[in-house]
């Protein structure tokens, strides 16, 4: 009978070990899923790491030497004039890291992707870039030489003379010999249509591959580009690597269907409004379906638009994914939420649209509405106090 007492009750005490380490592991377990719910709380939320993108306007906007940034910190050595000063030290202490956190609370893809870009901006592969590595194709037909490309000849494309090219569908000797940019006149037609669209970007893309320069750009007749900013951007990553940079214009992938197959696809791509680069590391690998007239074959089998194409060939075909990014913008959106101290951040600005003529970045100094409608000449201004026409915008009070 004893030793089945003693049994029993070493089982009962077993019982109560067991019990006792069950118990234990338990809260053990417990623990770790606590102790990190609590902390996280507790801790900043994870941001893009700003640093380097501030070291990198700083150089810009103080170091002369910078190979990207020489064009604007030559604009912004020390002048005699408190305007200028007051101009060059906002210009200076503007704040990145909140034109990254606007950026990344604004519109419909607030989340990951556009984190992503923050990220993705300083993320330094840094290539030694200057302007005249970038090739900037401007799209436009000849019943707008006088309305839209005089301002930006006048304004940002006379910092990039030698880089911009002005793809139109006209002979204009009055243009032609008013500036000293270069025009290539593609022979497409002037109709707003899909067959002609493509066909400038297909010349638009020949001509950038016999250019021998490291990035593609693309950008419309409404666009302002802000040039160190644009250097700065392309500067984070590598012409070899496979880069397509631009604005999604939808917040989802477009979905179509080619006409061989037929085959449904959804891919995304960056909206022409805004304005887009790319790699030549990437525009060579789009050679097959791009080059020599492709592109409108290849345009013709998915029927989309030239941007929609350049998203298929890459996103579908290539299998590379648009980078996004919100710094581009197009008349599409509204320009009027962009905060003011932002501006001179972004990378392309627009104006206008179709219903709204007003539709414009909110940047003030210097020239009044009727003066300035597209706010382009104060953006400039501001960016180049040295252009000779820009006198008056110090004589001004703000
Ligand atoms: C400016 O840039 C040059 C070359 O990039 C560098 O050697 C120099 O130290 C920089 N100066 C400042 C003040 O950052
Ligand atoms: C357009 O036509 C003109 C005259 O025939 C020619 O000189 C020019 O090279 C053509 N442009 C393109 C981009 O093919």
């Amino acid at each position: 009978m004893k030793p089945v007492k003693m049994q029993k009750s070493s089982v009962s005490a077993n019982k109560f070990c067991f019990l006792l380490i069950l118990t234990f592991c338990g809260l053990l377990l417990l623990f770790p899923i606590l102790k990190p719910q609590t902390q996280q709380e507790n801790m900043p939320k994870p941001r893009p790491h700003i640093k380097p993108f501030r070291t990198t306007l700083a150089s810009i906007t103080r170091n002369s030497s910078h190979p990207g940034g020489a064009d604007m910190s030559m604009r912004l050595q020390p002048s005699s004039s408190d305007k200028e000063n007051d101009m060059r030290s906002r210009l200076r202490n503007d704040n990145y890291s909140s034109t990254l956190e606007s950026m990344s609370r604004r519109g419909s893809g607030s989340s990951a992707k556009e984190k992503e870009v923050g990220g993705h901006l300083v993320h330094g592969s840094s290539d030694q870039l200057d302007l005249k590595d970038v090739f900037i194709a401007v799209k436009t037909t000849k019943k707008y030489h006088k309305s839209r490309l005089e301002l930006l000849t006048k304004t940002w494309v006379s910092r990039a003379k030698e880089q911009t090219f002005i793809f139109t569908d006209g002979e204009d000797q009055e243009f032609q010999q008013k500036t000293e940019c270069n025009i290539i006149n593609t022979n497409c037609s002037a109709a707003h249509t899909r067959q002609a669209l493509c066909c400038k970007m297909s010349v638009e893309y020949d001509k950038f591959i016999d250019s021998q320069k490291k990035w593609f750009c693309h950008v419309d007749d409404d666009n302002y580009v802000i040039l160190p900013r644009l250097l700065q951007l392309l500067s984070s990553y590598h012409h070899s690597q496979d880069v397509y940079l631009g604005r999604p214009s939808l917040d989802h992938p477009v979905e179509a269907t080619e006409t061989e197959g037929p085959r449904p696809v959804k891919f995304w791509f960056a909206t022409g409004g805004a304005g887009f680069c790319i790699s030549r590391g990437l525009a060579l690998k789009m050679s097959p379906w791009a080059s020599f007239g492709n592109f409108i074959s290849t345009a013709e089998k998915i029927r989309l638009p030239d941007d929609c194409t350049i998203g298929y060939i890459i996103e579908a075909l290539l299998e590379v994914t648009l980078t996004h990014t919100h710094l581009f913008h197009s008349h599409l959106e509204n320009l009027q939420k962009l905060p003011t101290e932002s501006v001179l951040h972004q990378v392309t600005l627009s104006y206008g649209g179709y219903e709204n003529r007003r539709n414009v970045v909110s940047i003030f100094g210097g020239f009044t509405m009727a003066e300035d409608p597209t706010r382009f000449k104060t953006v400039h201004c501001l960016l180049y106090p040295d252009t000779q026409w820009c006198s008056k915008i110090l004589l001004r009070p703000k």
